[in-house]
């Protein structure tokens, strides 16, 4: 009997999302949302190449050295890569170009999204959604031939996209599922893939729009969903368009939207673009409230890349920029405060009051209740066990779900496990580098009870709705408090 536990960890080395980034762009410049892009607008950001781009070797190489930061979104323009010909090969010299950019920001150690900066279309076309001018196989060739090319590489992630608008959002999802059928196809199985919504990939619209629920129906080859994201986008000022100085709204209703629907389903997302005018009314306050927000989330939201350095002046409206003072790369103050500050300093444990825990068995019998020993310290609760699990990530597996506590005098619940448990799976990605023992599954890390496999394995929700366990990591570590989620949507 094997029993899988899902749950999010609060622990000090996994404060703050796990992935943080900056934009390096310039090869996305003269892009309109009508998906027009001039290729002689385009401004690579290395310096090597003598097109006026900013250094954006020496910057990526500071925010890895200076600031921690483990992830680049590396922009370029679908005409730039075929060269203007649609439906055409790579093309060499220009894709030689891009590519040294992206060598430049592997030779960092940091994870390098390459990005089409195309807004779902092809000189005004909607991809897929055009009679025919732009179809589904252009933009399949595209990505297959691109996925070719990084298919032994890891690091790499696959934004499809950027801020796909105004197109019928069953028609793009489907679109995505041949780009992710081709990349898988071409070896490319273990990158991440960004599936990124309408409204210009909005997190105020990608649940209302249906965007989320239809790019996380997606799946591999293989019929899984590992390492397909959902790709978040959201600016703070008035219109959402990262156009203003002014900052608004700190955001927290749209991404708390996201991080629940991401929650209920058991899946993730990166905030691949946001930004703020450093010398913007209100940024400080706002942008820095944001970012706190999306660190305390990072059970949901695994990345958060910040708009934008690489070709920009420290100028730009929205720069986040470097700028060279005695030989060396010094942030601005809101990069340094708000992107970088509220990722170092995102508190050990933040994640919110938990809701419900999940138990699944991995194995029959697949009726929780045979299978566990005792659970609720009251009949009420009792009668949650074997609630039969519906969602599609769990098929076949039992649940047993304990109830939000109903105010601070709630009885605690204490629920023994049987005996024999070997594995826990967490659902948090951050999990698996403080417990290295990886199982299959959808999890990513395993551990076991102490003494197991005769002790007892319990988990305890309080009466104010936090979670103890006597399961330890396997340097004996206890994990004291568990920040619960979980991961059972449709229960
Ligand atoms: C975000 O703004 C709202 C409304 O002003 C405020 O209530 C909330 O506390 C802010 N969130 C954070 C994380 O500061």
């Amino acid at each position: 009997m094997k029993w899988l536990v899902f749950f999010s960890l609060s622990n000090t080395v996994w404060a703050g999302v796990q992935f943080l980034g900056v934009s390096i762009a310039g090869g996305d410049f003269g892009c309109q949302i009508d998906g027009s892009c001039p290729t002689g607008s385009t401004q690579l950001p290395l310096s090597s190449f003598g097109q006026g781009g900013g250094d954006g070797d020496g910057q990526m190489k500071h925010f890895v050295q200076d600031d921690g930061i483990n992830m680049f979104r590396l922009p370029i323009s679908w005409q730039s890569l075929v060269n203007n010909k649609l439906g055409g090969t790579l093309d060499a010299n220009n894709f030689a170009k891009y590519d040294k950019l992206v060598q430049a920001c592997l030779a960092t150690g940091a994870h390098c999204m390459v990005e089409i900066h195309n807004f779902a279309r092809w000189n005004g076309a909607i991809i897929g959604q055009s009679s025919g001018t732009v179809t589904d196989e252009h933009f399949v060739s595209l990505w297959s031939q691109i996925a070719t090319k990084y298919a032994r590489n890891d690091k790499i992630v696959f934004e499809l996209m950027n801020e796909p608008h105004d197109l019928d959002v069953p028609m793009w999802a489907a679109t995505c599922q041949k780009v992710i059928a081709a990349i898988r196809g071409v070896g490319a199985t273990t990158q991440i893939i960004l599936l990124p919504g309408t409204n210009f990939d909005s997190a105020a619209m990608l649940v209302s729009s249906g965007s989320a629920e239809a790019l996380m129906a997606l799946t591999n080859p293989d019929g899984t969903t590992d390492n397909l994201l959902l790709d978040i986008h959201k600016y703070l000022d008035v219109d959402n368009s990262g156009t203003h100085a002014e900052c608004v709204t700190n955001n927290t209703a749209a991404f708390g939207e996201v991080a629940e629907f991401l929650r209920r389903i058991g899946r993730k997302g990166i905030v691949s673009e946001t930004g703020a005018a450093p010398g913007g009314s209100s940024c400080l306050a706002k942008f820095c409230e944001q970012n706190a927000f999306i660190n305390a989330n990072s059970d949901a939201f695994i990345g958060l890349v910040t708009w934008a350095a690489g070709s920009f002046g420290t100028s730009y409206l929205l720069s986040a920029t470097p700028s060279k003072q005695g030989g060396k790369f010094v942030n601005n103050g809101l990069m340094a405060q708000c992107v970088v500050g509220t990722w170092k300093d995102a508190p050990d444990s933040v994640h919110p009051i938990p809701t419900s825990l999940a138990i699944t068995a991995s194995l029959s019998p697949t009726t929780a209740a045979s299978n566990i020993q005792s659970a609720a310290s009251n009949s009420e609760k009792a009668s949650e066990i074997a609630a039969p699990i519906t969602s599609t990530t769990q098929t076949g597996q039992s649940a047993l779900i304990l109830p939000t506590p109903t105010g601070p005098t709630d009885t605690p619940t204490t629920l023994i496990l049987a005996p024999g448990i070997s594995s826990v799976l967490t659902s948090d990605s951050r999990a698996a580098s403080a417990v290295p023992t990886t199982t299959a599954g959808s999890g990513r890390a395993t551990t076991t009870p102490s003494g197991a496999p005769t002790a007892t394995t319990s988990i305890t929700r309080s009466a104010s709705g936090s979670w103890s366990t006597n399961l330890q990591s396997p340097t004996g570590k206890l994990w004291a408090i568990l920040g619960l989620f979980l991961v059972a949507a449709a229960l």
